[in-house]
């Protein structure tokens, strides 16, 4: 099991969730964040702390977000490791309203 970030992050990316993962799980691009699912110890901390509600644990994931699994593995792969809180990208509150969060 591992812990996956959705597309709510996309626009958003708040990084709240960065700052909390005790093993450094999170990997970003301009676009959003991902969890490396080969790390992620499923504390839970994470999913919390996004104002977005954008992490699920991956047994939660509805079936049309199930790619997001797919994705979080294959992008974390590919982008670096961010443990960092970073400021959030521009228009991630209107986003944030958008979204009902
Ligand atoms: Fe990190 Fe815990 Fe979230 Fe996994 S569940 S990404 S270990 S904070
Ligand atoms: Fe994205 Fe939420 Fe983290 S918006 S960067 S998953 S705090």
């Amino acid at each position: 099991m591992a812990y996956v970030v959705t597309d709510a992050c996309s626009g958003c990316r708040y990084t709240e969730c960065v700052t909390v993962c005790p093993v450094e799980c999170f990997h970003i691009d301009d676009r959003m964040t991902y969890i490396d699912p080969e790390n992620c110890i499923d504390c839970g901390g994470c999913a919390p702390a996004c104002p977005v509600g954008a992490i699920l644990a991956d047994y939660l994931v509805p079936a049309d977000k199930r790619e997001w699994i797919g994705i979080n593995r294959n992008r974390a792969g590919e982008t670096p490791v961010v443990s960092a809180r970073l400021p959030p990208l521009p228009g991630a509150e209107e986003r944030r309203r958008m979204l009902g969060a």
